[in-house]
């Protein structure tokens, strides 16, 4: 591949925040060249949550690449919620007037994005080592980055769209004192488990157990994602795929623990948690996009969620930009996201919170989970809190008008 030396927007990461940008500006005319670091097999080996809001499901379909999800992807109406021993179900649907989510996992949707892309032709380095952006508060940004055979490369640009995740290294690059975080780090870590077995119930479980918090979710009829609430200094050799699944068993209602179907892991994993913002998004012609600006625990699986929101709000700006001559959504961009990320951090930690056993509590702290989740679950104007935040706020929430 002759390596492009101009384009209109660099986009830095090839995760979902960079490759929807990628192809909701393709759809409006608008270059772009993706820059990652690793190969593109590397970023779909990486297994990550997998419930769309209604939001995301829509971006996919408006950047047209909504076809296998609609598919493939499972549409849940509910999930259950165990605690006391008791199991309580969220009819979503109801509680929105009608709105639901799609499980579809983020490997899927990051595959059909990478696809498209490469079906239409569209530049992606991958591989792409040592990136560095520079001139960002100028007219005239660039990015130079070395390619797999150690080659030196330039490619200036009009602007720089960080989507390189929590590690990457744009935000990185923004000047200390130009640039606040926000950080909670959770004294646990979570334990996940796939596996090819059907799923122990058609819809989702989170469970507040005397043992730690549970979730029993899954990526299609006959694959299944399991965590477990562990703590951080636990190593993922220490546990066999036996002594998963008997924790879990222990976590569960006694009809589901019947029920569970076990069988050997594909992938198993401890990632940690944390809720962590960046504030602003923008610094002259870079802005922050999904896991390098935001992280959320991923209890209510809003991470991807964001991230797509995000994009939305980026991708609006920039077309604003060349087809109206427009800054204002530029200028509005961090904004915005943070009105809508601040919120979606706040009910991730408040999910956690009340769902999981923390290193301080005391005998209080159980029985106090138990009668909040309690009242919630008997109060329509609870039930209906849950419900609205799961399924996801509407991206004009709370936004001022355009
Ligand atoms: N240069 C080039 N690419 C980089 C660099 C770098 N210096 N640093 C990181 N990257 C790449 C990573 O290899 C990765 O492929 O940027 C990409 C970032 O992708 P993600 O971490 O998946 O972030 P994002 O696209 O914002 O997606 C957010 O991922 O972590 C989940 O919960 C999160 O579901 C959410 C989603
Ligand atoms: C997942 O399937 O990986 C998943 C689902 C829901 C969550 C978190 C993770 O809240």
């Amino acid at each position: 591949m002759r390596m492009p030396t101009r384009t209109q927007v660099a986009i830095i990461g090839a995760g979902p925040s960079g490759l929807l940008l990628g192809q909701l500006l393709y759809k409006a005319g608008i270059e772009a060249v993706i820059l990652e670091r690793q190969t593109g097999d590397y970023v779909l080996s990486r297994i990550r949550a997998g419930v769309l809001e209604q939001v995301c499901i829509d971006l996919m379909d408006e950047a047209g690449v909504g076809d296998r999800m609609h598919r493939e992807g499972l549409v849940h109406s509910g999930f259950d919620l165990l605690f006391n021993g008791e199991r309580h179900r969220v009819d979503l649907s109801r509680l929105t007037g009608g709105s639901h989510v799609m499980v579809y996992g983020q490997t899927e949707l990051t595959r059909d994005l990478m696809e498209a892309r490469h079906a239409a032709g569209l530049p992606t380095v991958y591989q792409a080592h040592d990136v560095q952006v520079h001139d960002f508060d100028t007219d005239h940004p660039r990015v130079t980055y070395r390619t797999a055979e150690g080659q030196l490369h330039t490619l200036h640009c009009d602007f720089i769209a960080g989507c390189d995740g929590f590690h990457g290294v744009c935000r990185a690059s923004v000047p200390r004192n130009a640039i606040q975080e926000f950080e909670k780090v959770y004294p646990f870590g979570w334990l996940g488990l796939l596996s090819d077995t059907p799923p122990v119930h058609d819809e989702l479980i989170y469970i507040n157990s005397p043992r730690g918090f549970a979730l029993c979710s899954q990526r299609s009829k006959t694959r299944s994602r399991y965590y477990l609430q562990v703590p951080l200094t636990d190593r993922i050799e220490e546990w066999t795929d036996a002594a998963f699944w008997q924790e879990l068993k222990l976590r569960l209602d006694e009809e589901a623990a019947a029920q569970l179907v076990t069988g050997p892991s594909i992938e198993k994993s401890i990632a940690p948690l944390r809720s962590f913002v960046t504030e602003p998004m923008r610094f002259g012609r870079l802005f922050l996009a999904g896991d390098a600006a935001h992280i959320v625990p991923p209890t209510g699986a809003k991470g991807l969620n964001l991230a797509t929101t995000d994009v939305k709000y980026l991708s609006t700006a920039l077309i604003e930009h060349y087809q109206e001559h427009s800054n204002a959504g530029i200028n509005a961009y961090s904004a915005r996201c943070l009105r809508r990320i601040w919120k979606a951090e706040r009910f991730s930690w408040w999910f956690t919170s009340i769902m999981h056993r923390f290193p301080e509590d005391s005998t209080i702290t159980a029985k106090l989970q138990h009668a909040e989740l309690d009242y919630l679950m008997h109060s329509d104007a609870g039930l209906r809190t849950i419900a609205e935040n799961y399924v996801g706020l509407p991206l004009d929430f709370a936004q001022p008008k355009a």
